[in-house]
C-alpha cells in the first residue's frame, strides 16, 4: 500500500514503479492538496491493481478502513507539505500533515499491525528529506545516517519531528518502521514551484527565472526513478528500525543548474537572445541552507542500489517530459495553484 502520492511527484512515480514490477493492490491515500492532481492519474484509469481514494493521513478512521479493507503489508508514507518557501509563509499545514498526521498513520499502522496474524511481513517506510540535517559549508563532509539533526526551515523541522516520531515506534513499540532520508529530486510530474520544473517553464516560455541570493546554494540531484528504486530496495531488503540516505552524488550550485537548463533549451528551441538573459538575481530564502550533500554509501553496499542517471542525463530526459507534457502542465497550474500564488507568493 502506498499512503498517498499518485497525484504527485514521487509518490506518483513509485507507483508507476510498482505496477511495472507487476505489484497489485496498490492503495494510493491522497489528499490532493492546493494542486494535487488528478490529471497525473490518467494513465492508470482502469488499472484494477491501483486504487485511488481521496482522504488524509490524518483521518484514523479512513485509514483503519482502508488497512483492513486491502489487508495491508505494507505502508509507504510519501505525504507532506514540501515546499520550503510555503512552510515559511504559513507554516500550519506542515505541522498539521507532516507531524501531527504522520503520528496518526503511526498509531492506525501500530494497533493494525499488533492484531496481524503474520506480523513480521508488515513494514512501515516513512519518506524524509536531507533537510533534517541542516546546512553544510563548502567544504564540509557530506550528511551520513549519523549526523546529529539540525534542521533550519519549519519544512525540516516537521519533517525532522515525524522522523523522531517513526523511530521511537520502532524503539518502543518494535513497529518495524524504515526511514530514507533522500537528497533534492528531479524528473517528471514535478509541481512547478521547485527550481527545476519553474526553471524549464520559465526558459522554455521566455519568462525571467528567479535566482535566489547569488545562486550559489548547492544541492545534491537525484533523478525521481532513482530515488523509486531505492524507496523499493528499502522497502524489500531494508532492517527494520534502520534508517537510509540516498543522494544523487551530483552537487551543483543552483546558478549552474539554471545554466545548463537554458543551455539545453536554446539548442532544442533557440530563440534571438539567449535564454540566460532570463536570469534575474532576486532576495535570499529566509534561512536559507547554503549546502546539502549526501553520503549514501550505506544503501549502496547494504542494499546494492545505485544510482543510474547522472544529472546531464537525466536534466535532459526532464526537460523532454515537461516539453512533450502541455497538458499536464496546464492542468497543474490551473485553479488552486494560480490563487495561492497571487495571495501568498510575493509576501515572502
Ligand atoms: P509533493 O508536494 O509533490 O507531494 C506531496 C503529496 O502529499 C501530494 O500529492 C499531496 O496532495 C499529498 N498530501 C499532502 N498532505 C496530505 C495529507 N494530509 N494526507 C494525504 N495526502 C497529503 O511532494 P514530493 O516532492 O512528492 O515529496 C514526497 C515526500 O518526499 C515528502 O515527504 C517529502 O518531504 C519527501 N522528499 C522530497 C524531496 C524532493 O526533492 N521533492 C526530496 C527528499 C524527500
Ligand atoms: O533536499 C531535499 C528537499 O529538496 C526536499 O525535502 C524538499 O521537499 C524539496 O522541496 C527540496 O527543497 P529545496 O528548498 O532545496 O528545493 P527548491 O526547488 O525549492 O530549491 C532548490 C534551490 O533553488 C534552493 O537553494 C532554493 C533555490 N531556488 C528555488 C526556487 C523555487 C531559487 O534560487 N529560485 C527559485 O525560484
Amino acid at each position: 500500500m502506498v499512503s498517498n502520492g499518485r497525484g504527485r511527484f514521487i509518490g506518483a512515480n513509485f507507483v508507476l514503479l510498482a505496477r511495472q514490477k507487476q505489484w497489485a493492490n496498490i492503495v494510493n491515500l491522497d489528499k490532493l492538496t492546493y494542486a494535487g492532481n488528478l490529471a497525473t492519474l490518467r494513465s492508470l484509469a482502469g488499472d484494477r491493481g491501483h486504487h485511488f481514494i481521496q482522504g488524509d493521513i490524518g483521518n484514523r478512521e479512513l485509514v483503519r478502513y482502508i488497512l483492513d479493507r486491502f489487508s495491508v503489508s505494507k505502508i509507504i508514507n510519501f505525504a507532506a507539505e514540501s515546499h520550503v518557501d510555503r512552510s515559511i509563509v504559513a507554516p500550519d499545514s506542515f505541522i498539521q500533515t507532516n507531524i501531527v498526521g504522520t503520528f496518526h498513520l503511526l498509531e492506525v499502522a501500530k494497533n493494525y499491525w499488533q492484531h496481524l496474524s503474520e506480523p513480521e511481513n508488515f513494514r512501515f517506510l516513512h519518506i524524509s528529506t536531507d533537510e533534517v540535517y541542516g546546512t553544510l559549508g563548502f567544504s564540509d563532509p557530506a550528511f551520513t545516517e549519523e549526523t546529529a539533526y539540525a534542521p533550519n526551515s519549519p519544512y525540516s523541522a516537521s519533517k525532522a519531528a515525524a522522523d523522531h516520531l517513526v523511530r521511537s515506534f520502532h524503539h518502543t513499540y518494535n513497529l518495524p518502521t524504515l526511514t530514507t532520508n533522500c537528497s533534492n529530486n528531479y524528473g517528471p510530474y514535478q509541481f512547478p514551484e521547485k527550481l527545476i520544473p519553474l526553471t524549464i517553464l520559465n526558459a522554455y516560455e521566455y519568462k525571467p527565472i528567479p535566482v535566489y541570493g547569488k545562486g550559489e546554494n548547492v544541492r545534491d540531484w537525484l533523478y525521481v526513478a532513482d530515488h523509486c528504486q531505492a524507496i523499493y530496495q528499502v522497502l524489500t531488503k531494508g532492517i527494520p528500525g534502520e534508517t537510509y540516505n540516498i543522494g544523487g552524488e551530483s552537487e551543483k550550485q543552483n546558478l549552474e543548474v539554471v545554466e545548463t537548463i537554458c543551455t539545453i533549451l536554446d539548442e532544442i528551441a533557440p530563440q534571438k537572445t539567449d535564454r540566460k538573459s532570463l536570469i534575474t538575481f532576486v532576495k535570499d530564502r529566509p534561512g536559507h541552507d547554503l549546502r546539502y550533500a549526501i553520503n549514501c554509501e550505506k544503501i549502496k553496499q547494504h542494499l546494492g542500489w545505485q544510482p543510474q542517471e547522472n544529472f546531464s542525463s537525466g536534466i535532459r530526459k526532464t526537460i523532454e517530459w515537461y516539453l512533450h507534457n502541455p497538458d499536464w502542465i496546464e492542468s497543474v497550474r490551473s485553479g488552486a495553484y494560480r490563487q495561492w500564488i497571487s495571495q501568498n507568493y510575493d509576501k515572502r
